[in-house]
């Protein structure tokens, strides 16, 4: 889950590069690097950290030339360091590349080229590929033919770009993204539009098993047996390059405080889409929902709001187990597949097994060029905008609203939600974090947070420990309201906070029970509740709404403390250490 940029143009390659790579950081924030082309030379400078820093320290702006290209890394093959950074040059220097994905046989590929006397000098799996390249071009002295021998011996997920000393330019795809920016005199490739949306809105979304070749200003998309393929130019929403944090400390608190706006946006003009998946949900046999991480907690609330409110029985599926069971899915029924950024590789493989069995796909996605997109039979856009903090927040409470909509439309419109004033209460939240930011300074010091909730509350208790964990890296663990007889109480005692959720809803008072009896055992209690308890040591007040919101309305106060907490921690909340905003590897 690295990001792979190229360039190949009439301007200076570096500044266009480093601009597209620091837009692409979600991706992966180990270490960054560029390599660029000029007068038939390969310049590059890389290092450890994120792309600011590694850019004041070595000027990777300042490399000349038109070609390049750039990477920022996410590491899964050797450490973080300045040598496992990409671009990785071949032996010569004649070749450099920047990958994303993972060659399953590198080590034997490895082995190959160490017998004709090519030496490593990274760990990473990628570097076997500039060297490959790099013995195949020798024999063939042409780019065509050293892709074509080169990906014939690559196995895995992969896309990579490869810069030639002549300043040819070439990439391939493999199941990993890749898209091509058409621009004015130039051409971009980036593993994500954000990568040169600044630039032009025109991409090709290169097909899988193809690779491309930039030469004399022209070029040429060809598939793995070598035959020339046709490819269309599609306009992507601008609206994808606005990702800034303007008045705001970090995207995180940004995205957290949009979502009274990206709630009124969700599924907006996707009517008739949301009808063409009313109509498969209603015929079909069985309905299995997948997602991974947030985009699962909504499987598991989709699972209880389409029982509770239309009686309609589905399966939730972690979208990564599914492999390991995947007689689960019966023919011809309905995969809801839901996902941020649809380029996850778990859901893609879930939707793959699906697609086996004869089913049909609903995906429910921010982006809706992305692969999973472009897999599905219907999609419904979140369109909440980009989120650049790698912690799920406006994205999360976005897929609620849509499979609350579906939930409505399958009722005949029985359920009535008035998001207008729901947005207005959220507001009401946002607007006075002072509470939730004094008790952020009380998880300052603590070692383990539980979050209990019962029915559907529990998926939020859930949502809400991955938030913490991801922001302040505390321990925290989502527990259901009635299990905790049955083994967590014991982990209770006066150094640990449990965090409860507890609307006035039918969950209320065996909730409040429960908050009772972990108190007895001295733990601090933070109640999340539109009604005031004395068991509550901090209330952190939900407003008073129709009761089918509860659990888009609970999570907002708990993102808000995991921020503070992260802050109160000194943790970067917009990249947790060790993760990336898209998995696109299994
Ligand atoms: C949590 C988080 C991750 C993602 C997961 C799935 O805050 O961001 O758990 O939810 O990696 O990503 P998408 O939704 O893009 O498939």
């Amino acid at each position: 889950m690295c990001s792979i940029i190229g360039y190949y143009g009439k301007e200076t390659a570096a500044p266009i590069i480093v601009k597209g790579l620091k837009r692409m950081e979600y991706r992966g924030y180990d270490s960054v690097g560029v390599a660029t082309e000029s007068e038939n030379q390969i310049g590059l400078k890389k290092g450890t950290g994120k792309v600011q820093e590694v850019n004041s320290k070595v000027q990777l702006e300042t490399l000349p030339g038109r070609v390049g290209i750039g990477h920022t890394r996410w590491a899964t093959h050797g450490k973080v360091t300045d040598v496992n950074a990409h671009p990785h040059p071949s032996n010569s220097g004649k070749i450099a590349i920047v990958h994303n994905g993972i060659i399953e046989n590198f080590e034997e590929l490895k082995k190959e080229l160490e017998s004709d006397g090519y030496v490593f000098k990274s760990e990473t799996d990628s570097e076997i590929i500039s060297n490959l390249l790099q013995k195949h071009h020798d024999q063939t002295k042409n780019v065509k033919e050293t892709i074509l021998k080169t990906v014939s011996q690559l196995k895995g997920h992969y896309s990579f770009v490869a810069m030639f000393e002549d300043g040819q330019l070439a990439a391939a795809r493999f199941h990993e993204p890749l898209i091509i920016g058409v621009g004015k005199d130039d051409y971009f490739l980036s593993s994500d539009v954000l990568g040169f949306i600044e630039f032009t809105d025109n991409a090709i979304y290169m097909e899988n098993g193809t690779f491309v070749i930039f030469d004399k200003n022209k070029f040429q998309i060809s598939d793995f047996n070598g035959e020339q393929t046709g490819y269309e130019i599609t306009k992507v929403s601008k609206e994808f390059g606005d990702a800034y944090k303007g008045d705001y400390a970090h995207f995180t608190l940004k995205e957290i405080y949009e979502q009274p706006e990206t709630i009124l946006k969700a599924g907006e003009k996707t009517s008739s889409e949301i009808e063409a998946a009313t109509d498969y949900i209603r015929q079909a046999k069985n309905i299995y929902i997948t997602g991974s991480g947030t985009s699962y907690n909504s499987a598991l609330i989709a699972k209880q709001i389409l029982s509770k409110y239309v009686k309609i029985k589905t399966e939730s599926i972690m979208s990564s187990e599914l492999q390991f069971d995947p007689n689960i899915i019966e023919e011809n029924s309905i995969l809801i597949a839901i996902s941020q950024s649809g380029e996850s590789a778990d859901v893609l493989e879930a939707v793959k097994i699906a697609k086996n069995a004869n089913c049909k796909i609903i995906a429910i996605v921010n982006l809706v060029t992305s692969s999973l997109a472009r897999e599905a039979d219907v999609v419904i856009g979140l369109n909440c905008g980009p989120e650049i903090g790698v912690a799920a927040t406006k994205s999360f409470t976005s897929q609620l609203v849509i499979l609350y909509k579906i939930v409505q439309k399958l009722s005949n419109n029985d359920i009535t939600i008035n998001f207008e004033d729901f947005s207005k209460s959220i507001s009401k939240t946002l607007d006075n974090p002072t509470n939730i930011q004094k008790i952020a300074k009380e998880l300052k010091e603590i070692s383990d947070i539980y979050i209990l909730g019962r029915g559907i509350n529990y998926p939020i208790a859930t949502e809400s420990a991955l938030k913490l964990k991801e922001l302040t890296y505390i321990h925290a663990e989502g527990i259901a309201g009635g299990e905790l007889k049955h083994g967590p109480l014991a982990l209770m005692d006066s150094n640990v906070f449990v965090i409860i959720l507890n609307p006035n809803d039918s969950t209320y008072s065996d909730t409040l029970t429960s908050a009772r009896e972990i108190k007895a055992r001295g733990a601090k209690i933070i109640g999340v509740s539109d009604v005031k308890s004395d068991v509550y040591d901090y209330w952190i007040e939900m407003p008073k709404i129709n009761e089918v919101l509860y659990p888009i309305s609970e999570i907002i106060p708990i993102q808000l403390l995991s921020y503070y907490a992260a802050l109160e921690k000194d943790t970067d909340p917009d990249y947790p250490r060790n993760l990336a905003k898209s998995v696109t590897v299994k």
